[in-house]
């Protein structure tokens, strides 16, 4: 497989065609981001650790059958990926009150959802990434009833195994960010990564495993993804 030019360069990865007009090169960048790119950190170390996480799981996601983008990690920093047409929404799972949702509701963190719920971001940066419901999707045109439906199934079929992937090395899974595309035939896949930088992860102690060490200042980010990494790599 032929790396080729540039398709798109994002806050935390750039896209290559390949020689293959069905699959892209993926590189994992070092760039973090904050509020929605207002705050931009370079941190050595960190596209590897993502790549090397996000491999790990969608290899996992793909031997329970599930259809998702990933084909194979390259190196530390690279992966081969299905291409898709990315559909514009960040689809969030929660099962237990945090970030974005405390907020909202004026909720304290920490409480855990009888049952996960899931929600719509429009993916739109001049936007800010809108709360959207159903009708706003059907309204822009994003996805069709059907599709809505399949994509909330998919997200908490998908937050079941990801439960046990994480409680096995003793994290809560708190809440995550998937993003979904389309292959050529229209069938839709899951796409993008699962990481630190897109789930909350709490230890034990109730200590943070994911990026909001980085948003609230409170931690490592380097050490905290590596021991995420390193605990992963047991379940292999
Ligand atoms: P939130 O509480 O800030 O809405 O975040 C919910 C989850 O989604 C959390 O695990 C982090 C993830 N997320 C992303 O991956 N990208 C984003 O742009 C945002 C806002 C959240």
């Amino acid at each position: 497989m032929e790396k080729e030019t540039l398709l798109y360069e994002g806050k935390a990865k750039k896209l290559y065609f390949t020689d293959d007009s069905n699959v892209l090169w993926v590189e994992y960048c070092d760039q973090a981001t904050a509020l929605n790119g207002a705050r931009k950190e370079q941190i050595t170390g960190k596209g590897a650790l993502n790549n090397q996480i996000t491999s790990l799981i969608f290899e996992k996601l793909n031997a329970e059958g599930l259809e998702t983008h990933f084909i194979k990690k390259l190196s530390k920093t690279e992966q081969l990926n299905k291409k898709v047409s990315i559909i514009p929404l960040e689809v969030v799972l929660r099962n237990v009150v945090a970030g974005s949702f405390a907020k909202r509701f004026g909720l304290e963190e920490g409480i855990v959802l009888e049952e996960p719920i899931v929600e719509f971001y429009y993916k739109d940066d001049a936007l800010d990434d809108p709360f959207i419901n159903d009708e706003h999707v059907k309204f822009l045109n994003i996805a069709s009833d059907s599709e809505i439906e399949f994509l909330k199934k998919q997200t908490r079929k998908i937050n079941k195994i990801l439960k046990k992937i994480w409680t096995e090395i003793g994290l809560t899974l708190v809440d995550f960010k998937l993003e979904f595309g389309r292959l050529a035939d229209g069938s839709i896949i899951l796409a993008d990564e699962i990481s630190p930088d897109t789930s909350r992860l709490w230890d034990a102690k109730g200590q943070h495993m994911d990026k909001d060490v980085f948003r609230r200042n409170i931690g490592d980010l380097i050490e905290t993804y590596t021991e995420v990494l390193n605990l992963l790599e047991k379940t292999k």
